[in-house]
């Protein structure tokens, strides 16, 4: 039973949710267009990742600290690279499960892949973010981040993660966008938080990683939250 109070809340609810009207994804979309027209942040570009980007990719990919939180496994160089090649390969968003990786590329810095050559450097991969689409019909996409440790606390990730979610919301119009996280992840729960995004369950030992049963928290947003924020 509920109380007046809460009551209320409900309705309201629903009846803002009655007036979002049904789920208008613009699909598909093609990301090759960010290749010519990435998206810009204060410090960084975000264009879709490349194949040649793993030499920085394994830069992170390989430390301890940074898949402690992901689905990833230790991987050598070599499969570190195929993996990059492999999230590279997405572009197109239009079926569940299809997704795009954003290479968050710092202008000016050295990139690890120019060690050697004298050729002029367009930047260094310092992280990548993820948007993926998890319930087309539904019109829910999930996000996701990792950024090389020396640039975390810095803002880079709050930056790229801001762009990525205002790029989801104008472009292609989800219902509601979320985040999956291991639920000790307490950096990723903070920066969903400075995302606007709400925690609203913690699913109890949801996969099997490393050896444990781990819970998974998951935060989320929907449309009208993100524009009256924006607005
Ligand atoms: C999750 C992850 C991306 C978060 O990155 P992060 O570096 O903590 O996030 P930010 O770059 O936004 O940094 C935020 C910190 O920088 C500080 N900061 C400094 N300058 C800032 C600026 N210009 N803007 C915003 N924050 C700034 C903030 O105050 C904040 O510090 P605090 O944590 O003491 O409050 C990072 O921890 C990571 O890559 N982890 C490994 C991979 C991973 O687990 N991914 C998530 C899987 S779900």
């Amino acid at each position: 039973m509920h109380d007046s109070a809460s009551a209320v809340t409900d309705a309201e609810r629903t009846a803002l949710a009655v007036a979002d009207g049904p789920p208008a994804l613009r699909f598909p979309y093609d990301a090759a267009v960010l290749v010519d027209e990435p998206l810009r942040t204060e410090r960084l570009v975000l264009r879709p990742l490349e194949a040649s980007d793993a030499a920085d990719v394994f830069e992170y990919q390989r430390l301890a600290d940074v898949i402690r939180y992901l689905p990833w496994p230790e991987r050598d160089r070599e499969q570190a690279y195929a993996h990059t090649a492999k999230r590279s390969a997405g572009r197109v968003l239009e079926a569940d499960g299809d997704f795009v990786v954003l290479a968050m590329v710092r202008p000016g810095e050295r990139s690890v892949g120019d060690e050697g050559s004298r050729g002029t450097s367009v930047g260094r991969v310092i992280g990548d973010v993820m948007v993926r689409v998890s319930n087309a019909q539904h019109a829910q996409l999930e996000v996701g981040w990792v950024v090389h440790p020396d640039f975390q606390r810095r803002g880079y990730a709050s930056e790229a993660a801001g762009a990525l979610v205002d790029f989801a919301f104008s472009m292609l119009n989800p219902h509601r966008v979320q985040a999956f996280l291991d639920a000790r992840n307490e950096a990723s729960a903070a920066l969903c938080e400075r995302l606007g995004m709400r925690r609203e369950a913690t699913l109890l030992e949801e996969e099997f990683n490393d050896g444990e049963w781990q819970d998974t928290a998951v935060y989320g947003i929907l449309r009208r939250e993100w524009a009256a924020a924006r607005a």
